[in-house]
């Protein structure tokens, strides 16, 4: 989603500005701009589309700035064109202001604003937050500070802006409100990120804006200020520098990189807390480490730490999740109520709105969000928070809103994902709801020392699992490529590789834009069958266990109305060999701990489908990697 960056130092601007919001376009964006001051004139350049349009008018402008704001933006309001790129202006163009997250009252303001004789530009949200500071300006006698917090005070939502203007040389402003903003600390020079991973290349000292927040930053420094107008003191945070990250590592794509991650992940991630298999699992502070991307935030705020009491206190378990993360949620389900034996509920965060959540202080609320910046899930989390809930949110951010709303955090380790569709982010998700149900049963009582051994012995025994699939990717793209034109796709699944179905469908769609639906094998006669013929391939996970022979007769349903048959099953299953044209081999891995295996040739198959019809598989169209509106 849009992007905030700033710079103000010695270096010309624009190719700081631009190496920053090249580190943002993983989040996904529409088009870009920036506004640069140089000899008191202020001068915008934005244009729809990729990066590289920006970075064509700036190299035709070649400005000498060394002091300017940039912008990606992701629509919401007004389609992506030139003129609703950000940054925008007020009407005498000494104001130019990028935002991002939504102001709600902005149609009220809007009609204020033009009533007073402003002239606006552009259809989006953003364009007020100029002018009502042009006006509030009006009345602060040059004090700019004054101005944007009388401006800020009025704005409804949550938002951050990045504000620069000639009248105040070598400035520049921030807004933070209920958003995420950070300003990197440099020698002689600062900088500005609404993701601390567009400054990590210039400094790893960062001051992280909390909410009501404007920050005064010049090239020796940063003043905080509250909304009311009190100076606020902060020190820098220390980021951990971590030089793997946002490389592709001889891939071609950052997909295909995260996918062979997983099993190196998930060993990082069960390491941690199984390197003794005979004792109880601790998921206490003292276990946390730090995954590539932390901040040395206080350590006691990571990690679990209810009491014994309040654990087994908990009656209920609720998720809270959107996306993959929600499909990691419902493989949580399945894994805590088997080994705990505590109903688990799982919602859909943007669901949540408008409507009671049943909560209480006897309730366990879990958020999972790999970007901890999810609008919809904090909402959701906060509203179980302020209902009594005990909260808990895993993430691949400790430095994200999320790690700041919850009480407890669990880290997957993964380093950051840059690839917009998510996939190694998915499989640490699951790997933690695992170590979390272990933990929950083992202080409930639920699960005896020697089930808990084996359980833990076999996760990890996972990773090489996940490799020997990693191995046969040549396979899976001969077969990606023999199914790519397909128009639609069908994804079955029981148990635990219902989750896996959905995800599946997920993923071809996002990358390749072939439509896909994922259901509960059993469901496949109650409606979906309708739209199967000889066409139509269904991919069914079928794994041995408890629920294989029911997923295999709705297989067969599926047969019998001559669709194209393809298994993710193990190569020597007889009965698979019989009923599936294609198999999408796995190694033999127990049903209960199957989705961490079975989901691999599902994102293989999708990125070789995506990639044979040339999809931007990184950056598919119209998705953003951190979704901060609700
Ligand atoms: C799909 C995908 C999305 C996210 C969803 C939630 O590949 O990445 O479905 O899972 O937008 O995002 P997070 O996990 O950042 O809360």
């Amino acid at each position: 989603m849009c992007g905030i960056v700033g710079y103000l130092g010695p270096t010309p601007a624009a190719s700081v500005l631009l190496s920053e919001l090249k580190c943002l376009e993983y989040r996904g964006y529409d088009s870009a701009g920036v506004a640069m001051i140089e000899n008191g004139q202020l001068m915008v350049l934005k244009t729809a589309g990729k990066l590289a349009n920006l970075e064509n008018l700036l190299n035709e402008k070649s400005p000498g700035a060394t002091w300017g704001i940039g912008h990606t933006r992701w629509a919401t309001h007004g389609i992506p064109n030139d003129q609703n790129a950000h940054p925008h202006t007020d009407c005498t163009g000494t104001i130019a202001l990028v935002h991002n997250g939504i102001i709600e009252n902005y149609d009220l303001l809007r009609d204020e604003l033009i009533a007073t004789g402003h002239t606006f530009h552009s259809e989006t949200d953003t364009e007020v937050a100029s002018h009502l500071i042009e006006e509030e300006y009006k009345n602060a006698e040059g004090d700019m500070i004054l101005a944007i917090r009388q401006a800020a005070k009025r704005l409804k939502g949550a938002y951050a802006l990045g504000i620069v203007s000639p009248a105040h040389p070598e400035i520049i402003y921030a807004v933070n409100q209920h958003y995420s903003l950070a300003v990197g600390i440099g020698d002689g020079e600062c900088f500005l990120a609404s993701d601390s991973v567009a400054v990590r290349q210039y400094t790893n000292k960062v001051i992280r804006l909390e909410q009501s927040e404007i920050a005064q930053i010049t090239m020796h420094g940063v003043r905080l200020f509250s909304f009311e107008g009190d100076e606020v003191t902060r020190r820098p945070q220390v980021l951990d520098m971590n030089p793997m990250i946002m490389d592709k590592q001889g891939y071609r794509h950052y997909l295909h990189k995260e996918i062979h991650e997983q099993p190196i992940i998930l060993r990082q991630t069960l390491s941690k807390y199984l390197a003794n298999c005979d004792k109880p699992l601790d998921l206490s502070p003292a276990h946390m480490t730090f995954a590539p991307e932390s901040i040395d935030l206080d350590p006691s705020n990571y990690g679990v730490s209810f009491t014994d009491q309040e654990l087994r206190s908990v009656e209920r378990v609720s998720v809270v999740a959107c996306g993959t993360a929600y499909h990691a949620g419902l493989v949580g389900k399945y894994i805590i109520e088997e080994l705990c034996g505590i109903p688990v509920d799982v919602e859909i965060a943007s669901e949540i709105r408008g409507r009671r959540m049943l909560v209480n202080n006897k309730t366990l609320a879990i958020a999972v969000s790999q970007s901890g910046e999810t609008a919809d899930t904090i909402a959701a989390l906060s509203e179980a928070k302020a209902n009594g809930a005990f909260t808990l949110g895993i993430t691949n951010r400790p430095d994200s809103h999320l790690a700041r709303v919850t009480s407890n955090l669990i880290v997957t380790e993964c380093g950051i994902e840059v690839s917009v569709a998510a996939t190694k982010t998915f499989v640490a998700q699951v790997a933690c709801f695992y170590l979390l149900a272990i933990y929950l049963a083992e202080k409930r009582g639920t699960i005896d020392l020697q089930k808990a051994k084996a359980l833990k012995l076999d996760l990890l025994r996972v990773p090489s699992l996940q490799e020997k699939v990693l191995a046969s990717e040549e396979y899976i793209k001969e077969k990606a490529v023999q199914y790519s034109e397909a128009k639609a796709v069908v994804f079955i699944g029981r148990g635990l590789s219902y989750p896996i179905a959905l995800e599946g469908a997920l993923k071809l769609k996002e990358l390749s834009y072939i439509h896909a639906s994922g259901y509960a094998a059993g469901e496949l006669k109650h409606g979906p069958i309708a739209v199967l013929d000889s066409q139509m391939p269904v991919i069914t996970i079928l794994i041995p266990g408890s629920v294989y022979d029911k997923t295999l007769s709705n297989a067969q349903e599926a047969k019998a109305r001559h669709a194209k048959m393809i298994a993710v099953a193990q190569e020597s299953d007889p009965e698979a060999k019989k009923t599936f044209e294609t198999i999408l081999p796995i190694p033999a891995v127990s049903e209960f701990l199957s989705p961490m295996v079975s989901v691999l040739p599902l994102q293989l198959f999708s990125y070789f489908v995506a990639d044979y019809l040339g999809k931007d598989v990184d950056q598919p169209r119209n998705l953003a990697k951190s979704v901060t509106v609700e």
